[in-house]
């Protein structure tokens, strides 16, 4: 009998190993009609599962324009990325999903779009990038800002360098002071000063910032600066999540459920929630 909270089975694709502590994985659908039915947005989330260890969150980091398959990144943190890890292609593990919002793509139509991540926060910024390039005629100019802590922390450093080749796109890396080699050619500095002195057009700009709380605590100053407003900068959060549908209350911040209300919120939102950005 299946439940809300049964585990799609998944095959396992194909496993590329990002950083000495961050992979990339394809899955697709053992069912023949979900693997050409399954539909999300950019932006949403699923729960992974390795079976007789438990389920772990991740955003689903393809673009939704992609068909047959799905991808998701993660770092090893604890129990359930540990077996995780351990996946190799024609392994079977779960997903539920797609849960959350999503990105309000439709809304940032006609906007150049600034996409600034750091470290592991790739993986929620790259499917929103690769929807935004495959649709290109919709949106204005782009621009990538991502920041690692050395040359060897870059997740999806391949797709960067394609992204850099593209029409209107221009991508600024950067690393922090000590994080780089001597064939380094991109920025050395934190992400709040790399963006600050890379004059980056923002009179039409929607951002998106995604990383850990102190990224986006020190960018926030630069992106006023620049004259974005809060209603025009997007993020998204990651509250510990248990059921992903609004049911358990895990993830819940004053009156809403990350879940299902979020996990993307503009800062203009954030800001009446009670929480600490
Ligand atoms: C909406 C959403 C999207 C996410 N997307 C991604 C993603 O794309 N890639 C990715 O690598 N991770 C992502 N995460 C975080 C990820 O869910 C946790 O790191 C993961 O569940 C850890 O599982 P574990 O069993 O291996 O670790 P555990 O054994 O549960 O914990 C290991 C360590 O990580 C900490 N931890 C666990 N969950 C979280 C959390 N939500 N926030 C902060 N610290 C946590 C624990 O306190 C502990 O210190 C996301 C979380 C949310 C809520
Ligand atoms: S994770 Fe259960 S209510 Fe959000």
């Amino acid at each position: 009998m299946t439940s809300l909270y049964t585990p799609s089975l998944m095959e396992v694709v194909e496993v590329r190993r990002q950083t000495a502590d961050v992979k990339s994985v394809r899955i697709r659908f053992q069912d023949e009609a979900l693997r050409e039915n399954f539909s999300f947005r950019v932006g949403q989330f699923g729960m992974f599962s390795a079976f007789g260890v438990g389920e772990s969150t991740f955003n689903i980091c393809s673009s939704s324009d992609w068909k047959g398959f799905i991808e998701f990144c993660f770092r090893k943190t604890g129990r359930v990325t540990e077996a995780l890890w351990r996946v190799d292609a024609g392994d079977i593990i779960g997903f539920r999903g797609p849960y959350g919002n999503g990105y309000p793509m439709e809304a940032w139509e006609g906007k150049d779009l600034i996409f600034i991540g750091g470290g592991i926060a790739m993986p929620p910024i790259r499917c929103a990038i690769w929807y935004a390039i495959e649709n290109r005629a919709k949106f204005g100019d782009i621009t990538v800002v991502y920041g690692a802590r050395t040359t060897r922390d870059q997740v999806f450093a391949d797709e960067l360098d394609d992204w850099a080749k593209r029409e209107r796109v221009r991508v600024v890396r950067c690393v922090d002071p000590g994080g780089e080699t001597p064939e380094w050619t991109g920025e050395v500095g934190l992400i709040p000063h790399v963006l600050e002195r890379s004059n980056v057009p923002a009179s039409n700009a929607v951002a998106l910032v995604i990383g850990p709380p102190i990224m986006i605590k020190f960018t926030l100053p630069v992106l006023e600066k620049m004259g974005i407003p809060t209603s025009a900068i997007y993020t998204s959060i990651e509250n510990r999540m248990k059921c992903g549908i609004g049911k358990c209350g895990r993830c819940n911040c004053g009156p809403v459920y990350v879940c299902k209300d979020g996990p993307v919120f503009s800062l203009e939102q954030l800001a009446a929630l009670p929480m600490d950005y």
